[in-house]
């Protein structure tokens, strides 16, 4: 009997893609995020790079990043935002145009997978120029980021192949929610039970995301969406991160159209698209999100298939979708994260269904180094 073997079959572990291993990697590689990070039973981050105190005097933080490192940038400026420290979250290509103020009480985070995307180094010379204090937030050690930034602090998640970022994703916002969490206490000079909860949900995280990955339904579900128009993606606050998230993963592989939008801007342009033929996914991360939740009535007034991601399997929400995809019950912050990892799922089985090079989309490529 022969058995067939190459290098690349064996370090895709069994799995069809790396896409697909790297989605089931994240109980780990989130369990490395966080190891020695936090203390669940204080409910306190301790990050060996940022002794107490070294925030204090930051006055606002402004991210920077492109693509899946934009969003997980967006996520933490609207955590760190909604604790009361102002917060801004920039593409970094667009950030020498804007030109935000930055003084030397700015910190600026660079938000980067590879730690070598051109837009974001551009990004943070022109924040270092301006005076600004400036940290990496990446997974890739001795990068030409953390040769630049001031410090670092790195996402663990292990090597990733698969063009589509997906456990970075996952590691980049739960690093971003422990750093977020030190700044606040240091901005704020507050520890509140809010932060304590945080900190309790991000040690239950990886079992959360293990839970997921054993029960989800995104395969059937992909089948059961094939062949629509467009897909859309709504969500607010973090769930609006993640809604954008959720699109771009689904366009980069599947080639299909899909895209993100704030709850609320629905029906300022996007409802004008929304037909039976354009499923909407609708993301809870709040327990009590009701402009989600109308927004979701008005497409599905228009035959929209509703699949609601929501913990609240129970409530009004499941009662009006005509999907659920469940994510465990955890802080609202942190629930954007659980789900992600359904949306990566129906994105891998959507582009599967429709037979695409899943690891290796056409026109992109994993790190983009140039102009
Ligand atoms: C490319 C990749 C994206 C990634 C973006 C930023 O466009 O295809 O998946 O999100 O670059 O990469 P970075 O390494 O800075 O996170």
């Amino acid at each position: 009997q022969r058995v067939e073997w190459n290098a690349e079959t064996a370090s895709k572990g069994g799995y069809e893609h790396f896409m697909l291993k790297e989605i089931h990697e994240q109980p780990g590689s989130l369990r490395n995020t966080i190891h020695g990070r936090l203390n669940a039973l204080t409910g306190t981050v301790e990050l060996d790079e940022f002794p107490a105190e070294t925030f204090a005097d930051v006055e606002q933080v402004q991210f920077v990043g492109m693509g899946t490192s934009y969003h997980a940038a967006m996520y933490a400026s609207s955590m760190l935002s909604s604790r009361g420290v102002p917060a801004y979250a920039f593409q970094a290509g667009e950030y020498g145009l804007v030109r935000p103020p930055v003084t030397e009480d700015t910190l600026v985070i660079a938000v980067t997978q590879s730690g070598e995307t051109a837009d974001t180094l551009d990004a943070l010379r022109r924040a270092k120029s301006a005076g600004a204090d400036t940290v990496a937030v990446t997974n890739t050690v001795g990068s030409s980021i953390t040769r630049e930034c001031d410090d670092t602090l790195l996402i663990r998640a292990g090597p990733e192949i698969g063009v589509a970022a997906t456990k970075t994703f996952c590691s980049q916002v739960t690093a971003l929610s422990l750093l977020g969490e030190r700044l606040v206490e240091d901005i704020t000079g507050t520890r509140t039970s809010d932060g304590r909860d945080l900190v309790e949900a991000l040690s239950r995280l990886p079992g959360h995301v293990q839970e997921i990955l054993d029960t989800s339904v995104a395969p059937a579900l992909a089948q059961e969406l094939e062949d629509s128009d467009s897909y859309f993606f709504i969500g607010r606050g973090v769930a609006h991160s993640a809604a954008l998230e959720g699109a771009l993963k689904f366009k980069e592989i599947t080639y299909e159209h899909a895209e993100g939008f704030a709850a609320s801007e629905l029906k300022h342009g996007p409802l004008a698209l929304v037909t039976p033929d354009t499923p909407v996914f609708a993301i809870f991360t709040g327990f009590e999100d009701d402009a989600t939740l109308s927004s979701m009535k008005e497409v599905q007034a228009r035959g929209a298939p509703v699949i609601a991601v929501t913990s609240k399997t129970d409530g009004e929400i499941a009662e009006f979708a005509d999907y659920v995809l469940p994510i465990p019950e955890t802080h609202p912050d942190v629930a954007g994260i659980p789900a992600s990892v359904q949306l990566q799922l129906v994105a891998y089985h959507a582009a599967h269904l429709l037979d695409r090079p899943i690891d290796k989309p056409r026109n992109l490529a994993k790190s983009v180094t140039v102009h």
